[in-house]
């Protein structure tokens, strides 16, 4: 009997309104004086059900979320789609109620979804009286869209957000903008004079959306404009697709916009949806009849505003399925078709020409083919330079090897021990023989390429110095700076020459070769820290998500010390020893100015290369799939976007030089993985090293010095300045290399093995304190810390001041400061840890860390990205997606590094040696322009010489006679 007087109802009701169908002239909105043609109208107080034949429930789940923020999955089921009875204000009976489920382990987060059926919705104009999602029960979204694909989109977003306070609308076209309150209206100001809406924003709320054309698109809630979008003035054009409209709610836990998820569900409302549109199915002929029907029949104009109009238009087939673009026409690409081919064949030609000249395979099996007997029966002489011309040691004992920051010093490829790759003048430190140095490396500029075949041959293919030039230097000097370098500096690499070297030089060898592996084990853990908080953000971040039990394991026990941050430390003290080395030694001054001249090129050239490698990587689109990872990963420290213009480029390059450190530089944003942040670190310091190296030369007293040294590491400490870190690298340096406190301590065995032992201590110590933290809740060390150090703004204590909390990761720490030292000396001084720090990966790897330090981060966020989230898009177990992403980035990045290493060197290594050679060494006599040509050849004696060849020819045409 009931729903016999609720259908009678439903009957009159029916009687009462119009049918949109008996408008065959459309729609008329007297508001903007547009007429459109078709409509859909659905009212939920008056239906058992959906409009079967115009509006359908969705099923789908989203494989991943395009959102920087996105830590969870949107998707949508029909069955959480009813109509219930509506006690908010705003709508009386019944109201579609669009339910979302709790978020599931895997983050996913099923909805609700209703959309048009028809697809070919062009402009109009579209009202819905939307409930949001209930308040305080957790963030979701309410959405009215208009959807044709990420970027061709027109939406806004009813949001509650967790708390009440904060709920919001916002108002998009095509998605972005995401995170702006100023694209949006608070709640609590609805009611306010520019809205004026009197009933409750947590009732129903008609908004609307005018998406009149091409140009221009208005936002209302209720009547007054909430968002107006103009082409004029528009960074991108406006949405114009056809397009399907859609009602969604959703969460997918962004937290800088909806929030949420609602951890024990939702529900959001409809009340109803009148949309009044164009469709792209009408020719142009068709637009033609149409003018000409209604012109005569004007009378079958409904008008928008009229609320009795019920039903939808119909529609054919066609209008259901997706527009297409037209495909793409190639007669108009060919020209560029053809200008990239012909680019690229030339390309390939010069780089197989390069990589064929170069032979870098060759090299490689010289060495392993090296005749011990030939080795052995080679002058000493030549053995000691054979040596050191091998490169990642004397890369790093000589030319300031900046640690992380190495620098590379052969022109050739680093790594390889190639014959010649290394000037003389790599071999001889500025310090030791200035006077013979200068005219090796005068002469043998010119004259390298010539012998190198000579020299090849005549000491295993590895001796440097060109026979010609001997005579042209002290050859004894030479050789005694040599001999004295060696102990100090100089190891030996490949297992030929360690087989035969003597004693006295095999010893120091681990002594220099220990640190560079110490640095490329350093920089490999880097990268590593990285990848975990890109992809298992879980072993990294307290308190996120995890996707297996095993991750909050690794955070609690492997973390704190293999992941660690504390990890860039031994980067910056060891990189200190290799800046002041020479001058700690032989006291000239030359060597500081030489650092101080190149050491800013040097830094930031690789840097700006790599930044205008990412650059361009980034406006082809490399990195796009990157947003789409948090949704997958569930991390959302990735980030990055391309640079708004170059200007911004420049700006952010030469800011890295300026800035003062414990900022972080806005390249951070524009470049892959924020490492960058460390170079004003470096380069700063390096100053700080610079001109300290040279007080701490002059106090000649040791408890002064030592005392000086302790004042200004505390200072450092206490003012929170990565100064600490340098200043102790300068002091191991000073012990080891005036003090010569290692042997001191190898004679004491009481000494040092308890020494060994403290420094173990403080080596394993620190992270264990870091450890502690992660298992124990409201306590953590670095905190503490933080808290003691002084406020900047105020001059109170931190813990005293409103920013007081977990200190932010460019600012140094106690654990990290005593985890570098102790490792640090741990490294000096055991022989069994410099045994494991010489290992041939290691040393392999060292002259790469620059390289493997700059481009980890594009490789991750652009390969790995993309790997990541098309695995998990086909349901691929969340380990194996990982071990995938690990395999393919890890093998990128380490087999572009003998590519990448060797541009990067050329200029930052070279051009810094120019502008060094060019400020402290006379420049060689200019040469004529004509050369190798003699001048006489323009000064008319061509006759002459003409002449003289004639006679020549006649006097052997004689003599054949
Ligand atoms: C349904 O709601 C609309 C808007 O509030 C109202 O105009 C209409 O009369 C209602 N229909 C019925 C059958 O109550
Ligand atoms: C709902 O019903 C009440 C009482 O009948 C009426 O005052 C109010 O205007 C109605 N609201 C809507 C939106 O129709
Ligand atoms: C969306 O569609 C427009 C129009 O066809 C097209 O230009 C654009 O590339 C598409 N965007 C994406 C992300 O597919
Ligand atoms: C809206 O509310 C949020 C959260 O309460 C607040 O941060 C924001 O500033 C507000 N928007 C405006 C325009 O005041």
């Amino acid at each position: 009997m009931e729903s016999f007087i609720l259908t009678l109802a439903l009957l009159l009701q029916l009687v009462a309104s119009t049918d949109v169908s008996s408008c065959s002239c459309g729609f008329f909105d007297s508001k903007t004086g547009a007429v459109w043609t078709d409509a859909l109208i659905a009212y939920a107080n008056e239906t058992e059900e959906l409009p079967r034949d115009s509006l359908i429930a969705e099923n789908f789940q989203n494989p991943y979320e395009k959102n920087w923020n996105a830590r969870y999955r949107a998707g949508a089921k029909s069955s959480n789609l009813v109509l219930s009875e509506s006690t908010r204000s705003g709508w009386n009976g019944t109201a579609w109620t669009l339910k979302i489920d709790p978020p599931t382990k895997d983050h996913i987060v099923s909805g609700a979804s209703l959309r048009s059926i028809r697809r070919d919705i062009q402009y109009g104009t579209f009202e819905a009286a939307l409930g949001a999602p209930k308040p305080g029960v957790g963030g979701s979204i309410l959405s009215m869209r208009l959807d044709y694909n990420e970027t061709q989109t027109v939406n806004l977003n009813v949001m509650n957000a967790d708390a009440p306070n904060d709920a919001w609308t916002s108002f998009m076209i095509y998605g972005d903008w995401r995170g702006t309150r100023s694209k949006g209206v608070n709640f609590s100001y609805f009611g306010n004079g520019s809205y004026s809406f009197q009933s409750s924003p947590w009732g129903f709320v008609p908004y609307r959306i005018n998406w009149d054309n091409a140009s221009k698109i208005d936002f209302f809630i209720g009547d007054a404009l909430a968002r107006s979008v103009r082409s004029k003035g528009a960074a991108k054009p406006l949405p114009v697709t056809p397009a399907v409209f859609r009602i969604q709610h959703s969460s997918f836990g962004d937290i800088y916009t909806s929030e949420g998820p609602p951890p024990n569900g939702s529900d959001a409302r409809v009340g109803m949806i009148r949309a009044f549109f164009n469709t792209s199915s009408m020719s142009s002929e068709d637009h033609a009849t149409f003018d000409k029907r209604c012109h005569i029949v004007p009378a079958s104009v409904c008008l928008v505003s009229d609320t009795s109009l019920r039903g939808a238009s119909n529609f054919s087939l066609q209008a259901s399925r997706p527009w297409k673009t037209k495909g793409i026409d190639y007669n108009k690409r060919w020209p560029a078709i053809f200008v990239v081919s012909v680019s690229a064949a030339i390309s390939t030609v010069l780089l197989a020409h390069a990589i064929f000249k170069r032979a870098p395979w060759k090299p490689k099996q010289a060495v392993g083919s090296l005749d011990p007997r030939s080795a052995s029966t080679a002058t000493s002489r030549g053995r000691k330079l054979k040596d050191l011309s091998t490169p990642p040691s004397f890369m790093f004992s000589e030319h300031d090897a900046l640690a992380f920051t190495a620098q590379l010093p052969g022109v050739g490829t680093p790594g390889q021990v190639t014959a010649g790759t290394a000037t003389p003048r790599d071999s001889l430190p500025p310090g030791s023989s200035h006077g013979s140095a200068q005219i090796f490396v005068a002469s043998s500029r010119d004259s390298l390429e010539m012998c190198r075949a000579n020299e090849s041959k005549q000491a295993g293919g590895q001796t440097v110095v060109p026979p010609t030039d001997i005579g042209k230097y002290d050859e004894k000097k030479q050789v005694e700076a040599t001999i004295r370098e060696i102990p100090k500096k100089t190891p030996a690499v490949n297992n030929a020459s360690l087989a035969d070297a003597n004693p006295p030089i095999t010893t120091p060898k681990q002594r220099v070769d220990y640190l560079a592996g110490l640095v490329a084990l350093a920089s490999v853990l880097v990268t590593l820290i990285h990848f975990a908080l890109t992809f298992l953000p879980a072993t990294e971040i307290p308190y996120t998500h995890a996707h297996y039990e095993s991750e909050i394991w690794a955070l609690k026990i492997v973390t704190p010390y293999v992941l660690t941050f504390s990890w860039i430390g031994p980067f910056f003290t060891s990189s200190t020893r290799f800046l002041i080395g020479s001058y700690l030694k032989s006291g000239n001054l030359k060597g500081v100015a030489e650092k101080t001249v190149g050491r800013t090129p040097r830094l930031i050239i690789p840097c700006a290369a790599i930044a205008a490698l990412e650059y361009f990587c980034m406006q082809v689109g490399a990195i796009s799939w990157l947003e789409y990872l948090p949704s997958v990963t569930w991390s959302t420290w990735p980030y990055a976007v391309g640079y708004v213009t170059f200007g911004h480029f420049i700006s952010e390059i030469i800011e890295l030089m300026y800035i003062i450190p414990n900022a972080v530089p806005q390249i951070t944003f524009n470049y892959c993985i924020g490492v960058l942040w460390t170079i004003p670190v470096q380069l700063q310091n390096s100053w700080l090293s610079l001109l300290a190296v040279i007080v701490i030369r002059e106090i000649k007293t040791p408890w002064k010095r030592m005392g000086y040294y302790t004042f200004c590491i505390l200072m450092h400490y206490y003012a929170m300045s990565w100064g600490s870190f340098f200043w102790v690298g300068l002091l191991i340096a000073d012990l080891d290399l005036t003090y010569t406190w290692k042997d001191w301590l190898y004679n004491r065995p009481f000494v040092y093995y308890p020494f060994l032992n403290f420094i173990s201590l403080l080596a394993f110590g620190s992270p264990s304190i870091d450890l502690v933290g992660m298992w124990k809740a409201n306590w953590n060390f670095n905190t503490l810390e933080f808290g003691i150090h002084p406020h900047q703004r105020t001059g109170h204590a931190m813990r005293d001041t409103s920013d007081y909390g977990y200190p932010a990761y460019y600012l140094p720490r106690l654990t990290a400061l005593t985890f570098s030292i102790g490792f640090h000396l741990l490294v000096e001084l055991s022989t069994v840890v410099q045994k494991f720090f010489s290992n041939r990966l290691l040393m392999w790897l060292f002259p790469h860390i620059l390289t493997l330090y700059l481009i980890h981060g594009l490789v991750f966020w652009s390969l790995g990205a993309a790997i990541c989230v098309h695995l998990a898009a086909h349901n691929v177990p969340y380990w194996a997606n990982m071990l995938i992403v690990a395999i393919c980035t890890y093998t990128v990045i380490f087999g572009c590094l003998p590519l990448l290493t060797p541009i990067l060197e050329g200029l930052g290594k070279s051009i810094t040696q120019k502008i060094w050679q060019g400020a402290s060494s006379k420049p060689p006599p200019r040469r004529k322009t004509l050369y190798p040509f003699s001048p006489e050849i323009l000064e008319g004696n061509k006759a002459e010489d003409g002449a003289k060849d004639r006679d020549v020819e006649s006097q052997a045409a004689k003599e054949r006679m």
